[in-house]
């Protein structure tokens, strides 16, 4: 933990830099055992969904390992079908119901659907001055959906949790969160693992005495982003934090900026904000 960056979001609260991701994470012994893991390796960021549907399994892992609460900075987001007010409401209620805490830290929409656009956000604002969140937030918002908020939002989202690896390096949305205050967080920071058998990646890897994991991590480190790597196995949990005894040089940076090419490894947002859900 000493070693990750925190980061302070428009609404003064601190968020470490690097966190750990619990998506397709869903068994308790596993839940449990990935927790005490990272938690051990230094992460205190812990990330979770209504879609996961693993909270109560977080839940239970936080409160048999006794984590201490201040010391967590733990994340979660309202599903399609729970949004609109009173159902994003309720459903961010039963959510820390089965996490078994009082707040979260950040609440974000997870994405941006055309039915409820405006209602869910402004139950996330309500459910901020209720205390139930500290911060609130989107994820897999394009520029277009946070100039849409804009037009009626009381206050805007200060992260937005975007998939981002070097195959889809989100610049132009990276810039424009940074502009207005918003901070970025990469989902799927490895691309799933699919692109650590890239040839650059390798060659950099190499060079450093590294791993093509720790390299893509630590070139999100210093692209000032947010991002929260996901592993079930110890060795690659504390390897993805063990990034921050070296540097990548501006050249070996833009090698990497320089693999984009638009490839996703989730869905499309824009066509989600149409269909109104995932297919
Ligand atoms: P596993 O959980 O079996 O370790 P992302 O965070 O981009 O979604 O990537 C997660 C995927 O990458 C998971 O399949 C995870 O597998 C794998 N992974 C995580 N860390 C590493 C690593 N250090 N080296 C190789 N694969 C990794």
């Amino acid at each position: 933990m000493e070693n990750v960056n925190l980061l302070k979001l428009a609404d003064g609260q601190l968020m470490p830099q690097e966190g750990f991701g619990l998506y397709k994470i869903t068994d308790q012994s596993t839940i449990t055992s990935s927790i005490r893991n990272a938690y051990n390796a230094g992460y205190r960021l812990f990330d979770t969904a209504q879609l996961y549907k693993n909270e109560a399994e977080v839940g239970a892992a936080l409160q048999e390992l006794s984590l201490p609460r201040k010391k967590l900075f733990i994340t979660t987001k309202v599903a399609e079908p729970n949004q609109g007010f009173k159902r994003t409401i309720l459903s961010v209620k039963d959510s820390l119901h089965k996490l078994k805490l009082d707040y979260v830290n950040l609440l974000l929409i997870h994405w941006p659907i055309e039915r409820a656009f405006f209602d869910t956000w402004a139950a996330l604002e309500e459910l901020k001055k209720q205390g139930l969140t500290r911060s609130i937030g989107v994820s897999n918002y394009q520029i277009i959906h946070l100039q849409y908020l804009a037009t009626q939002a009381h206050e805007m989202p200060v992260m937005n949790q975007v998939e981002r690896h070097p195959r889809l390096n989100q610049k132009p949305l990276i810039e424009y969160d940074h502009q207005h205050g918003i901070v970025t967080q990469a989902w799927s920071p490895l691309g799933r693992g699919t692109i650590l058998t890239n040839p650059i990646l390798e060659k950099i890897a190499k060079k450093h005495g590294k791993s093509p994991a720790q390299i893509v991590l630590r070139w999100h480190l210093q692209s000032g982003v947010a991002f929260i790597p996901k592993s079930v196995h110890e060795a690659r949990i504390k390897q993805n934090i063990d990034i921050y005894n070296f540097s990548l040089t501006a050249e070996e940076m833009a090698a990497i900026d320089g693999l984009n090419d638009f490839t996703r490894v989730g869905k499309e947002p824009a066509l989600v904000y149409e269909y109104n859900q995932k297919w």
